[in-house]
């Protein structure tokens, strides 16, 4: 069982980075793999006939893997450019585009009082789009400044109950489809 986790955020101290460190200890038995690769997608042109190396391996690994958790910060009520832009990527060719059946969770971190509801939800429309399967629970972290743990757990139980739900129905969904 392969996860691989997306943060859309390319700070060095994110919390949505921290959001998916703490999710992946929630994955028992489960071979949890981080994609840190977002600053190297260049910007989508249709003018270009091959993906660049960067993208063929971000597809690559979303491909291999059996389900997929990404979070999202929230950037003027949207997905961060970043994040939408690597997804265009990997949104082409649209029919045998890597997410297309995929099953994909969606959770983020803000650090106001709306956890990147916005974001989210734009988010899963996009995932939805190229032809992810979505996953119905997400996680809103709200005042994520203050979330988590100087071990990097969450510190709210709720919070903490919620996400390992999250990895649990993902790894149930996907074992299903592997079976
Ligand atoms: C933000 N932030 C933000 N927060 C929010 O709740 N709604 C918003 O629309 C925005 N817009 C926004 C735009 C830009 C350009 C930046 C840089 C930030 C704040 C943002 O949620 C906060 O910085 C998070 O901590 C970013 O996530 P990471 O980097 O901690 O994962």
């Amino acid at each position: 069982m392969r996860l691989l986790a997306i943060s859309g955020s390319l700070r060095r101290l994110s919390y949505n980075s921290a959001l998916l460190d703490a999710a992946a200890e929630y994955g028992r038995g489960v071979d949890f793999v981080a994609w840190s690769g977002l600053d190297t997608i260049p910007a989508y042109s249709e003018d270009l006939d091959e993906a660049p190396p960067a993208v063929a391996l971000l597809k690559d690994e979303i491909a291999k893997a059996d389900g997929i958790l990404v979070a999202t910060p929230e950037y003027n009520a949207s997905v961060p450019g970043a994040l939408k832009n690597a997804l265009d990527w990997v949104s082409r060719p649209f029919a045998a585009n890597p997410l297309r059946g995929k099953r994909v969770a969606v959770i983020g971190a803000s650090q106001g009082a709306f956890g990147a509801a916005w974001a989210q939800a734009e988010l899963r429309k996009i995932l939805q789009t190229i032809g992810a399967h979505v996953e119905e629970r997400g996680l809103l972290l709200a005042h994520a400044q203050h979330a988590f743990t100087p071990d990097g757990r969450l510190r709210d139980p709720d919070a903490a109950a919620a996400l390992a739900a999250i990895v649990e129905s993902l790894v149930q969904h996907t074992a299903r489809r592997a079976a």
